[in-house]
C-alpha cells in the first residue's frame, strides 16, 4: 500500500492509535500517510515524519478513493455516510474501522490478530478488503481467554462485565469525574470531621445523586457511587446490545458460524476510567485441571499473564488501575467452581482504548504494510 488516509484521528481512539503508531514507527511503513478531517479541511495536518500537508475532506468520496488504504476511528455515523458510496464507485482499497457498522457484514472480518490470524489470513487470500475493529469487550475476553475457545474446549460462557466509563466516550470520562466531585464536594464538611456520623456522609451523598442538578447529561443516570447495568440499546432477545455482541462477534472472530459457542451475560458500567473487567463462567466439556488451563492462556499470546488465585498478587496486578494504559491483559481468579470440576471461574481486566480498539486496528494495518 502506498497512500493510507486517516479519519478520526484525533479523538479518543484516533489519538491512541496515533500515539501507538508513532511508539512503534509504523508511519516508517507507510510511503504517503494522509490526514481527512470532517471539520478542519485545508488546515495543517499532523507531522508524522513526512511533513505536515493540509488535512483532506473526509467527505470527499474521490479524494478517499484516492487511498489505497483508510483507517478510520470517525465512528459509526461516519462509516454509515460514506463507506457503501465509496464501494459503489468501485473503490477497492482496504477499510481498517473500529465502528462497528460493518462487523457482521459477510465480507468484512473482525480482526484481532493474536487470537484470528488464520481467518484473517484467509480472508486476504479471499480477496476481503473490510478489516473492522471487534467490540472492546469481546476483543479483551478472546485476548484473555480466547485460546480455551479456539481449541474447542468450551460448552459456554458467561461473562458479566464491569465496563468503563471510556466505552461510553471522552465526554462520559469528563462526567464520571464531575460526578465523583460532586459526591466528595456534598460530604466535604461531614467528612473533615472524624466524628461525623458514616451515615449522615451517606444521607448527604445519596441526596446529592439524586439532586435534579446532579451532573448526568452524558450517562443520564449517576455512575459514581451506583452503576448502570444496561449498555447500548435493546435487542428483542431481551440482551441489550453489548450483551449480544458478545456472543455474535466472537464466534464471528473464531469463525464458528456453523457452530456457535454460547455467550451471554449481563453488561454493566461502573466507575473505571478506562479498563473493562469481566467475570467469567466457562462450561468446560471436560474437567481440566486448573494449572493445565493456566499452561494454555500463559502461551497463547505475547500479552495476557495469568495471575495466581492468590489475594495480595490479585489486588496488585488484577484491577484497572494496575492495567491502564498497558497493553498487558491479566487473567487470574482461576479455579473450580463449585457447579462441578467442568466449570472454571477467571476475572480479566484489559484497557478499552488499547486491545479494545485502537490496537487491532493498527496490527491489522501493519500486516498490510509488511
Ligand atoms: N460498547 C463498548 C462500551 C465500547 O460501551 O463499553 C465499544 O466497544
Amino acid at each position: 500500500m502506498k497512500r493510507v488516509g486517516f479519519v478520526g484521528w484525533r479523538g479518543m481512539v484516533g489519538s491512541v492509535l496515533m500515539d501507538r503508531m508513532r511508539a512503534e514507527d509504523d508511519f516508517a511503513l507507510i510511503p504517503e500517510a494522509c490526514f481527512f478531517s470532517t471539520s478542519q479541511q485545508g488546515e495543517p495536518g499532523p507531522d508524522v515524519g513526512q511533513g505536515a500537508a493540509p488535512l483532506l475532506d473526509a467527505q470527499d468520496l474521490e479524494a478517499l478513493a484516492g487511498m489505497d488504504g483508510i483507517v478510520t476511528c470517525q465512528g459509526g455515523d461516519y462509516t454509515s455516510a460514506v463507506f457503501d458510496d465509496l464501494r459503489a464507485r468501485g473503490w477497492f482499497g482496504y477499510w481498517i474501522d473500529a465502528a462497528s457498522t460493518l462487523r457482521m457484514r459477510p465480507d468484512s472480518t473482525i480482526v484481532l490478530d493474536p487470537v484470528n490470524l488464520e481467518v484473517i489470513e484467509q480472508a486476504l487470500a479471499d480477496g476481503k478488503r473490510d478489516f473492522i475493529g471487534g467490540n472492546c469487550t469481546v476483543s479483551l475476553m478472546l485476548m484473555a481467554v480466547g485460546e480455551l475457545l479456539r481449541r474447542d474446549l468450551v460448552d459456554w460462557v458467561s461473562a458479566m462485565t464491569y465496563q468503563a466509563a471510556s466505552g461510553a466516550g471522552a465526554r462520559n470520562m469528563r462526567e464520571l469525574l464531575s460526578q465523583m466531585g460532586a459526591l466528595e464536594g456534598a460530604a466535604a464538611e461531614l467528612l473533615a470531621d472524624p466524628r461525623s456520623s458514616i451515615l449522615a456522609i451517606d444521607r448527604a451523598v445519596t441526596a446529592a445523586m439524586r439532586a435534579g442538578d446532579f451532573p448526568a447529561d452524558a450517562f443520564g443516570v449517576p455512575l459514581a457511587g451506583s452503576l448502570i447495568p444496561w449498555i447500548d440499546k435493546a435487542m428483542e432477545t431481551g440482551q441489550s446490545k453489548e450483551e449480544w455482541k458478545g456472543g455474535v462477534e466472537t464466534n464471528k472472530i473464531l469463525d464458528r458460524g456453523e457452530q456457535p459457542i454460547p455467550i451471554d451475560g449481563t453488561c454493566v458500567r461502573i466507575g473505571s476510567m478506562r479498563c473493562h473487567s469481566q467475570g467469567l463462567t466457562l462450561k468446560l466439556k471436560r474437567a481440566i485441571p486448573v494449572d493445565e488451563v493456566m499452561g494454555m492462556l500463559a502461551e497463547a499470546n505475547a500479552w495476557v499473564k495469568v495471575i495466581p488465585n492468590e489475594r495480595e498478587q490479585t489486588l496488585a496486578e488484577l484491577s484497572p488501575a494496575a492495567v491502564t494504559g498497558d497493553l498487558m491483559i491479566p487473567v487470574g481468579r482461576l479455579r473450580r467452581m463449585a457447579m462441578g470440576p467442568e466449570y472454571l471461574n477467571a476475572f480479566t481486566v484489559g484497557d478499552q482504548l488499547l486491545w479494545g480498539a485502537a490496537e487491532p486496528l493498527r496490527r491489522m494495518l501493519r500486516l498490510l504494510l509488511e
